[in-house]
């Protein structure tokens, strides 16, 4: 099944990785274990990407993908303009990719497990279901007017159907862009005018945690401010009816009646395959732009072998799908491979916290794929809730989306992987489309350290940048993290706004890639990731901007200014720090916050809601009227006493007043734990 999307060229190359293995090693992860033994199969390989890319990847997307024409050109990028393309000239369409091919071979094999929010109740979809449903939801689609190159709005949990929608949009052209399930209606309505959606589909109701979600009313709201919408298609979640307007199409209605046959569209390897909205330090969310080839080719690839993937495995990644992970690794990266995915909808501590265990025993998960949030706070219940259940199905087990801890990597290594799985810390972002740094591939039973992505991936050249612009050399150092070459898997544009993409990405460092992160350069040229240098932060793994909190507080009439700032947190990360100024007319502050606290949860999402609020008399401004957010920082992290330079501050008073009321604050709310 896997054979063909294996492909000849990966076929060899990963032939050359075996060649040069050594004897297989009982554990093959832990701090202090054991370090390369092998012949440098990794090590040339790599070398090989970087010093041709088009000689590595050319034969890969030839043998790896299936192509109506074949490129003619491997890559044209120039980074120093931002320009990337690969694979030009050919055609292909993505959901053959992903279906048809295994249709053929092997059309009952499972390419997806839903694991529904009630445990127990998992519903298993074979190739040949999951191909027939997308068929008649490509035609649906087709029916309500959607052509190739239209928007279509995806506000779905995971869900066999939120698959078959995304791979609906891939097989007739149009461009999916999910939005996850937990945004509010003003982000989803925001996002759908930025694409200018033609259609958004939804559920009526979803269910996570046992409880029900009330999606078709979000969508309601959110449609009201989207003219470019025609049609909502409402599937069914639950046996509750749901108001039906003058948008609205049943969707399974309309399915059962359409062909579940559909001619795939053969599409550009530059062109759209899907947006994904994702936070930056300023303005609104950027709706990133992936296209067909490059895009799936190295899902596919890093799948198979951060992961080793096997044919046969069930490959569990926990991420919803309206995040990057969920379209790389619950989506195009497994069903590329001919991979049994699953599709998780509940949270880990539904019904309990031996959900995912229960989970990995019942359906015998080989790797497990998740947030250190989620380790963080299943830790905290304790062992035996893991080890009640039978995990000798895993292999890899995975972590993603934000710095895994120590306690979290030694919990998830040693407690539920009994020392015994590889643990892979991946780094990556929306942006790169695929993992970029991990501990695997690498060399047979190469050393793995706790808590660090450690070595790039094939075709991935790290940078560290010094604040002059320089590049810093050697080991143990540290700076701003630029990849140097361009991979197939990134994003080439930001929606509607290039420019923005060129601003964003690739102009503090001219002709590198700036990823946003800073990093340290270990001995042995291990990378670990030291957190975003910009004003983002990263909330139980959501990556959201100060700014955007910011703004959306500024909606308020008694608030004329703030300053959020992300602060660590034991569970979530990091967790959002509200500075707010009231006008002197404002009333009651406690009033006002509640009132705050429920304007971000409807303007964003809840779990973007500032877990601390203090009201300050003003905030430490330059000269020129900037805010420091750096010095606010410092007071809630306890490095007051470190202030640095604060000779631009417009009155260095205001600092004694903002540390005297937010040691109260704090002194407070030690009293009240
Ligand atoms: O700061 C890095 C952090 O998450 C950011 C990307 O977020 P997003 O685009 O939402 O994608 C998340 C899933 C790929 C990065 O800029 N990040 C991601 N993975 C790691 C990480 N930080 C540390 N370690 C990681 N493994």
């Amino acid at each position: 099944m896997a054979a063909r999307s294996l492909g000849r060229g990966l076929g060899r190359l990963l032939g050359r990785l075996r060649e040069g293995r050594a004897p297989r090693r009982a554990a093959s992860g832990g701090s202090g274990s054991v370090p390369a033994a092998a012949p440098a199969s990794y090590q040339a390989l790599s070398a090989q990407a970087a010093r041709d890319p088009a000689a590595f990847w050319g034969p890969l997307a030839r043998d790896s993908l299936v192509w109506d024409a074949p490129y003619h050109t491997v890559c044209d990028c120039d980074l120093r303009g931002g320009r990337v393309g690969w694979f030009l000239g050919g055609q292909l369409n993505v959901s053959v990719n992903c279906l048809d091919q295994h249709v053929q071979k092997s059309p009952e094999s499972i390419a997806l497990i839903w694991e529904r929010d009630e445990p127990g109740t998992e519903v298993r979809v074979t190739y040949r279901e999951l191909l027939e449903t997308t068929c008649r939801l490509a035609n649906t689609l087709k029916r309500h007017g959607v052509r190739r190159g239209d928007r279509v709005a995806i506000y779905m949990p995971v869900s066999p159907l939120a698959v078959a929608s995304m791979l609906a949009c891939a097989r007739i052209g149009a461009v999916h862009t999910v939005v996850f399930a937990g945004f509010s209606a003003e982000s989803l309505a925001g996002r759908i005018n930025d694409a200018k959606c033609k259609v958004v589909i939804t559920f009526n109701q979803g269910l996570r945690g046992g409880r029900v979600v009330e999606l078709k009313k979000v969508v309601d709201e959110a449609v009201k401010h989207c003219p470019t919408i025609q049609h909502v298609l409402v599937a069914h979640r639950t046996d509750s009816k749901v108001h039906m307007g003058d948008l609205d199409v049943p969707l399974e209605q309309e399915m059962a009646r359409e062909d579940p046959v559909c001619t795939p569209e053969s599409m550009g390897s530059e062109d759209m395959l899907f947006l994904l909205y994702t936070s930056g330090s300023t303005g609104t969310p950027k709706g990133l732009v992936h296209t067909q080839a490059g895009y799936l080719l190295y899902a596919a690839l890093t799948h198979r072998l951060v992961f080793d993937y096997r044919p046969g495995d069930i490959f569990g990644c926990v991420a919803d799908i309206g995040w990057i992970t969920g379209h790389s690794y619950v989506v195009y990266g497994p069903l590329c491979n001919g991979a049994t995915s699953v599709l998780f909808e509940s949270t880990p501590v539904y019904p309990d916290a031996g959900r995912y265990w229960e989970m990995v025993q019942r359906l015998r998960i080989s790797q497990f794929y998740g947030a250190p949030t989620a380790v963080r706070l299943l830790l905290k219940y304790g062992d035996s809730w893991v080890r009640k259940y039978d995990r000798s199905s895993l292999r890899t087990l995975g972590s993603v989306g934000e710095p895994i801890n120590h306690e979290a990597w030694e919990w998830l290594h040693k407690v539920v992987g009994e020392s015994r799985c590889t643990l892979v810390d991946t780094w990556w972002q929306t942006e790169t489309g695929g993992i970029c740094i991990a501990p695997r591939p690498s060399e047979e039973g190469a050393e793995i350290l706790p808590g660090m992505a450690m070595r790039p991936f094939f075709g991935i050249i790290p940078v560290l940048m010094d604040e002059e612009g320089n590049v810093v050399e050697g080991c143990d150092v540290s700076g701003a993290l630029c990849l140097s070459q361009a991979w197939p898997g990134m994003a080439r544009t930001i929606y509607g706004d290039h420019q923005r993409f060129l601003d964003a990405y690739f102009r503090a460092y001219p002709g590198y890639y700036f990823t946003g992160d800073g990093a340290l350069r270990t001995q042995g040229g291990y990378y670990q990731i030291t957190g975003r240098m910009d004003d983002v932060i990263n909330i139980s793994g959501h990556r959201l901007g100060t700014a955007e909190i910011e703004d959306a507080m500024a909606a308020h009439p008694a608030v004329p200014e703030t300053a959020v700032i992300g602060y660590p947190h034991d569970i979530k990360g990091e967790a959002a720090f509200a500075f707010i100024v009231l006008k002197d007319d404002a009333g009651d502050a406690d009033v006002v916050m509640r009132e705050l606290r429920a304007t971000v949860a409807s303007k964003i999402a809840k779990y973007a809601v500032p877990d601390q609020i203090l009201v300050v008399k003003r905030l430490p401004k330059t000269r020129s009227g900037k805010v420091m957010r750096r010095l606010l920082k410092k007071i809630i992290t306890g490095k007051a006493q470190d202030l640095g330079d604060t000779t631009t501050l417009e009155d260095p008073g205001v600092i004694t007043e903002i540390l005297s009321t937010y040691q109260k604050h704090r002194d407070k709310r030690a009293a009240a734990q």
